[in-house]
């Protein structure tokens, strides 16, 4: 496949950036995409040029490290992670162009690399469990109802990418927030703190500078891993009945 690649170059922080066109000959469509990038890379080095800075880890889908807007959507044309994602998902001489996540508590970090800091932040205000459960128990003896487990083990499904602020127009954080809210509400280790917890962390989203929801559903349609919007409902009334109960509404 021949490709034309129109890449965000950006030195660093203060920089303004802008687009500079790459072309790529002899790319394989069973390449993923990031392993085209990496062949992009291998030929800037070749001739002397700074190689596009991108993130990435597991390249597993795992991880949710690589964070590229590509031709307008978070992830590209699939609902998958972009190191998923393959080059037979493009057309030979197509135009592809990649940037990074676009919102203002993701400040660009250099190219392709944004900062997503804010993400451990709002985990850091309560996102976990830190009551003393006790010993292990045998797993029958904390019964929990099969559709609640369910519900809980797909919220956990949620790897922190940040396709959800980047598709959301308002730059909204909900749903990966009220992801992390339901997998712990819903199970009985995450109980005794559910108050606290959605009170903290929704404060701390708001103090990052994250935008409000709008229920356009852009994120669900988005993320990588189907969060469903349900969250977002399940994160509501929890506030609410938190707020309710500290009389700080
Ligand atoms: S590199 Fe880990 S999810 Fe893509």
């Amino acid at each position: 496949m021949k490709l034309t690649l129109k890449i965000w170059r950006q030195k660093n922080a203060n920089d303004k950036g802008k687009m500079v066109e790459y072309k790529l000959d002899h790319v394989s469509e069973d390449m993923s995409f990031l392993e085209m990038l990496d062949v992009l890379n291998e030929e800037l080095l070749h001739k002397g040029e700074q190689p596009v800075a991108f993130d990435h880890d597991c390249r597993e889908g795992i991880c949710g490290m690589c964070s590229l807007y590509i031709n307008g959507h978070p992830h590209g044309p699939l609902q998958t992670t972009t190191c998923q994602l393959h080059m037979r998902s493009f057309k030979d001489g197509e135009t592809i162009y990649i940037e990074p996540w676009r919102a203002k508590a993701f400040p660009v970090v250099k190219d392709l690399v944004v900062n997503r800091s804010a993400f451990d932040r709002i985990i850091q205000a309560g996102g976990y469990v830190s009551v003393n459960t006790g010993v292990t128990v045998d797993a029958n003896e904390i019964p929990v109802p099969r559709e609640t487990a369910d519900l809980a083990m797909d919220a956990a499904q949620c790897i922190g990418c940040g396709a959800c602020v980047a598709s959301c127009k308002n730059a909204s954080a909900m749903l990966f927030v009220s992801a992390k809210v339901s997998q712990l509400a819903l199970l009985p280790q995450g109980k005794a703190e559910r108050k606290k917890r959605v009170e903290k962390m929704v404060a701390k989203m708001d103090e990052e500078g994250f935008g409000s929801c709008t229920n356009t559903g852009a994120c669900e349609a988005e993320c990588p891993k189907g969060i469903s919007l349900s969250n977002i409902a399940r994160m509501n009334r929890e506030y609410f009945v938190a707020k309710l109960s500290s009389n700080n509404l």
